[in-house]
């Protein structure tokens, strides 16, 4: 029985090459607390950055159909590679509303006192049209400083966020940033919020760390709302979300936990 076959009502689906996604997800239950979910860490392909979009297009689609199988109404792509390379194919593909990462770049650079902003991404969101678009849209005017943050998904994999070696790779992208004068940072990645405390004590208490989830959350919501897909139910927190992973779940586990503490390993299933 799948859950949505449990609940019969709409199953919010989730995926992402990893945990990243959870940054996303933590949002999510609270803006959405009565709809059940489905999270899928796709981490025996991650990281999805460097892979070819191709590559990354096939993955989104067996992650998507997976999460249908499972009853998914609606999926949250909380992975901003993923949603550069293959949100226009799902879309054109699958009869479902699917909603996407976008790096913040609006906001930081609304907000902006001294017109430059860093953006901190994977190769394969720097070289989307999304983010293209963006950048002419709301940045024009704006100095951006772009940074590939080569390593850091790894590193937030394995649960490596305060080593030498991650401490080291962030000087590396957020100090030219800062030497250019940014004032806020837009982590373009959902991996990046799980590595915000050691990118504020590189910034300082001036540099605004920019996190686009709570505003994806809000965004899911008002779809749902649209669409009358919102259930209202009073779902026990630790009950309303069913993890997946195509490879190791241990940091999965350990993420979530930060998260939920009480979840317990029963929660972590293999998607095969
Ligand atoms: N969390 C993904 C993102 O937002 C990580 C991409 C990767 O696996 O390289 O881009």
């Amino acid at each position: 029985m799948n859950t949505s076959e449990l609940s019969g009502k709409t199953v919010v689906g989730i995926f992402d090459s990893g945990v990243g996604g959870l940054s996303v997800w933590r949002e999510l239950i609270k803006a959405i607390p009565g709809n059940r979910m489905v999270y899928v860490s796709d981490n025996a392909y991650s990281p999805y950055g460097p892979r070819p979009q191709s590559e990354i297009i096939e993955r989104a689609v067996a992650v998507t159909e997976f999460l249908i199988s499972e009853g998914a109404g609606i999926i949250v792509i909380a992975c901003n590679t993923a949603t550069a390379a293959a949100i226009d194919v799902l879309r054109l593909r699958y009869d479902i509303p699917f909603v996407g990462m976008e790096p913040a770049v609006k906001p930081a650079a609304l907000l902006s006192k001294t017109k430059t902003i860093g953006v901190l991404a994977t190769k394969g969101t720097f070289m989307g049209r999304l983010y293209n678009s963006t950048l002419r849209r709301f940045a024009t005017g704006v100095r951006v400083v772009e940074k590939v943050g080569t390593g850091l998904v790894d590193i937030v994999e394995s649960g490596r966020v305060d080593s030498a070696e991650s401490i080291r790779l962030l000087e590396r992208y957020i100090r030219p940033m800062i030497n250019r004068g940014a004032d806020h940072i837009v982590l373009g990645c959902t991996h990046y919020p799980f590595l915000s405390e050691q990118i504020a004590k590189i910034a300082g208490p001036d540099i605004k760390l920019v996190d686009p989830a709570p505003a994806v959350a809000k965004h899911t919501y008002e779809i749902m709302e649209e669409r009358g897909l919102l259930c209202h139910d009073s779902i026990d927190q630790l009950q309303q979300t069913r993890f997946f992973c195509t490879g190791s779940p241990q940091n999965l586990l350990r993420v979530a936990r930060t998260i939920l503490p009480s979840l317990d390993e029963g929660f972590f299933e293999r998607m095969e």
